[in-house]
């Protein structure tokens, strides 16, 4: 029998993966800060994309979240949140029309800013100093004063995040999201490129098909969902004094939701039994995730659920498998059958990027965009033998030209990652490599979904 959740029982349980912060009293004051500043997403909207994991869950729906591995003070940019906002709304459109499914649209996006590294320091030149844990915790600069942790972060981050937020709502809501728009959304260095095409073709028949039903009255004039998208946020919730602040009680319903997100997942490395993360997430409303790699096994999973969904609910959980190209036919199949035995309902989503990482011949961390495709084939294949539904898709890209996983259609190599490597983190896909294995799901999902 679990203890009773306090907003801060997580406190009691183990906090791995977190800053050492050496001024306890800034600590409190920016927690105190925190909890009087305005909710950043608010409870109805967390409910609306509970009822949209609910149907992913039950295969009519298809989650696309994607983003920066970590958002930045330095990128921040209202240019790079266009920029990736109208990738993430060209590939809903490549997996609409695959799919004939709604897609969860969900980015990573307006809080993803804390990281959990493999080590807790960094050495250069015989100096080692604590690791770059994300810009709401320290600075990425090598540099002994500015890795250290500092709690004043938070309040920079929230209001980056609330205006990414602001930008986004506007963005989804506002005009620029109206279908109308779907050739404009393919511009710059994408509409050239092979992708491009494939997409303007695309656009021109969806374009087709808005005067088709023009033509019998129905307009985005007269129908919001041409009109507009519902577009949710999500970042790891990983800096738990940041989302204790900002976890309140909604005062319609008397529930309690993380308002710093839509949705919040527990990183691989903090998903634990006895993980305060754990704790701290099985007592919010919002709808959850958490990151399994190959080190998941069928009882503990099990175990895991049981605490975070006790009572089953459908879209409350979203599996983020995260096995890379070689380990997922062993272990997928595994986890998917004990779901099934015990009748758990889950939205299974795939992340094929952390799995696949690897260093380049010159010491850059890469992945290579094969890969990253062949995760997610095996990922769309095996939950088809089994009778499950792929329900999702998880990814690290950019609406940027970066030049950080290889391969893809413009062929980037490791002699080309240095050309425009800009990520704070693991390296993402470009706008070209995100709409082409859009496509490569989409056709994907024909062949083989379930
Ligand atoms: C991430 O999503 O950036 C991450 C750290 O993933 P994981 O917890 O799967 O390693
Ligand atoms: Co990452």
């Amino acid at each position: 029998m679990k203890n009773q959740w306090q907003l801060d029982s997580w406190r009691n349980y183990s906090v791995q993966h977190g800053p050492n912060y050496v001024d306890i009293k800034q600590l409190e004051d920016v927690e105190k800060t925190l909890r009087g500043f305005p909710p950043l997403v608010f409870a109805g909207e967390v409910r609306s994309l509970t009822r949209s994991l609910e149907a992913a869950s039950e295969g009519q729906a298809f989650v696309l979240q994607g983003g920066d591995c970590a958002e930045s003070f330095a990128e921040f940019h209202a240019d790079n949140i266009r920029d990736t906002f109208r990738v993430l709304l060209q590939m809903a459109v490549v997996l609409t029309a695959g799919t004939n499914l709604p897609i969860v649209k969900m980015g990573r996006m307006a809080g993803q800013f804390a990281k959990p590294r493999s080590s807790n320091t960094e050495s250069q030149n015989g100096l080692e100093l604590p690791s770059y844990k994300g810009d709401i915790i320290n600075d990425i600069e090598f540099d002994k004063n500015k890795r250290l942790a500092d709690p004043s972060r938070m309040l920079k981050a929230y209001s980056q995040a609330a205006s990414t937020l602001n930008l986004l709502r506007a963005f989804a809501e506002g005009g620029y999201a109206d279908l109308k728009h779907v050739q404009s959304w393919n511009m710059g260095f994408v509409k050239s490129g092979a992708q491009g095409e494939r997409y303007g073709h695309l656009a021109n028949q969806i374009q087709e098909n808005l005067q088709f039903m023009e033509a019998l009255g129905i307009d985005s004039g007269n129908t919001p969902q041409l009109r507009k998208v519902e577009f949710f946020t999500s970042h790891e919730a990983l800096l738990l004094p940041f989302e204790e602040a900002m976890t309140r009680t909604d005062s319609t319903t008397d529930e309690i939701y993380n308002t710093s997100a839509h949705f919040v997942w527990i990183g691989d490395r903090t998903r634990f039994l006895d993980s305060a993360h754990v704790e701290f997430c099985r007592g919010i409303k919002n709808p959850i995730g958490f990151k399994c790699g190959p080190t998941m096994n069928p009882d503990e999973l099990i175990k895991l659920l049981d605490v975070l969904n006790p009572n089953n609910d459908a879209g409350r959980i979203t599996i983020i498998t995260r096995f890379g190209k070689d380990k997922i036919a062993d272990s997928l199949p595994k986890l998917i059958k004990k779901i099934q035995q015990e009748g758990r309902s889950v939205v299974w989503s795939c992340d094929p990027m952390h799995g696949n990482t690897i260093k380049s011949s010159s010491g850059i961390k890469t992945r290579p965009f094969n890969h990253i495709l062949e995760e997610v084939k095996q990922n769309i294949q095996i939950h088809q033998a089994e009778g499950t539904h792929a329900g999702g898709i998880h990814l690290e890209m950019t609406g940027q030209n970066v030049t950080e996983c290889t391969g893809g259609l413009a062929d980037i190599t490791e002699s080309d990652l240095s050309d425009r490597y800009h990520t704070h983190c693991d390296p993402r896909l470009n706008a070209n490599q995100a709409i082409e294995l859009a496509f490569l799901i989409a056709d994907e999902l024909k062949t083989n979904g379930h």
